[in-house]
């Protein structure tokens, strides 16, 4: 039986969703057992850049004392034409039993883990998921709002390219709240609307009555053309600033994945809101919830060997 990985969120049943939350608040408030993934070799394996996940994935590996192997998979076999599966195999023989990965290729993670023995952690793939962010937002939702059901959420600005959206959509649509997508038509998805979201091009009808204003970088590294006109005519229509979050609740909070362009969707004043953003509290539960996913596979493997 092949180990369990996390290849986006719907790989977590809606109840261990919440014991992973449960568990990331526990870890928050009391550091778990240093031996809890003792001995278990961990390979962080990112193709892609990254300063949060790569850091707080590294920082939560070493916190539950992991064997944590990190390295720069230039230079890797896989660019000397290895195949991903003899890649998986030669890992698995060394020892490796977790491999974190980031990749710029969606489904990359999935062929990982269909060659892989041991778990594969999904730290984003291309457009395709990003499982542990939108787990780390809903761990923030339920910290300042107690519930999910209900809550409606704007997520706003390049939905096509982002995997933080679709893992979002997938997972506040799960677990009962109302998601909305809003940004310019070359940058929302067609397929939008099977998602079970309403899709919006105006910013402030869109934004009517949300709780929440998720708002997403523009990926230029993933568009093959230019699908914006410029970063101020951008800002000018899908920016926020303090009077189109006016159009929210008045007391509608700000979300951020990071890394934010300020001045291109988001204006700095409604970046550092104390009481209106929440982008630091996000970046503050990436290592609880990260610990608490690495817990939750391992012990599936654990069982698995037993
Ligand atoms: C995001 C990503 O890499 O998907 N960042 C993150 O992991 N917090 C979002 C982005 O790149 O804009």
């Amino acid at each position: 039986m092949p180990a369990r990985s996390l290849l986006d969120v719907d790989d977590l049943s809606p109840a261990e969703l919440v014991a992973v939350l449960d568990r990331a608040v526990a870890f928050r408030n009391a550091l778990p057992p240093r031996d809890l993934l003792a001995g278990v070799p961990v390979l962080n394996l990112f193709f892609e850049a990254s300063t949060r996940t790569a850091t707080s994935f590294t920082l939560a590996e070493q916190r539950v004392g992991a064997d944590v192997i990190s390295f720069a998979p230039g230079a890797s076999s896989l660019g000397k034409g290895e195949t991903i599966a003899d890649t998986a195999l030669t890992l698995y023989g060394i020892g490796v039993r977790v491999i974190v990965v980031r990749h710029q290729e969606s489904g990359f993670a999935r062929r990982l883990a269909d060659a892989f023995e041991g778990h594969v952690v999904n730290a984003g793939d291309g457009t395709h998921a990003h499982p542990t962010q939108a787990l780390l937002d809903l761990m923030t939702l339920r910290q300042e709002f107690g519930r999910f059901d209900g809550l409606r959420v704007a997520i706003v600005g390049d939905i096509l390219h982002s995997r933080v959206a679709r893992s979002n959509i997938h997972l506040l649509s799960a677990m009962g709240s109302r998601v909305r997508v809003i940004g310019p038509p070359t940058l929302i998805p067609a397929e939008a609307p099977k998602l079970g979201v309403e899709v919006f091009h105006d910013m402030r009808a869109g934004l009517q009555g949300a709780d929440i204003v998720m708002m997403l970088r523009l990926q230029k590294e993933r568009m093959q053309k230019s699908l914006v006109p410029s970063a101020r005519e951008y800002f000018r229509f899908y920016g926020l600033d303090a009077a189109k979050l006016a159009a929210a609740k008045p007391d509608a909070l700000v979300m951020h994945p990071g890394p934010m362009n300020r001045g291109v969707e988001i204006d700095s004043a409604v970046a550092d809101d104390p009481v209106r953003s929440v982008i630091k509290e996000q970046v503050e539960m990436g290592v609880a919830v990260r610990m608490a996913v690495l817990d939750t596979l391992s012990r599936t493997y654990r069982r698995n060997v037993a």
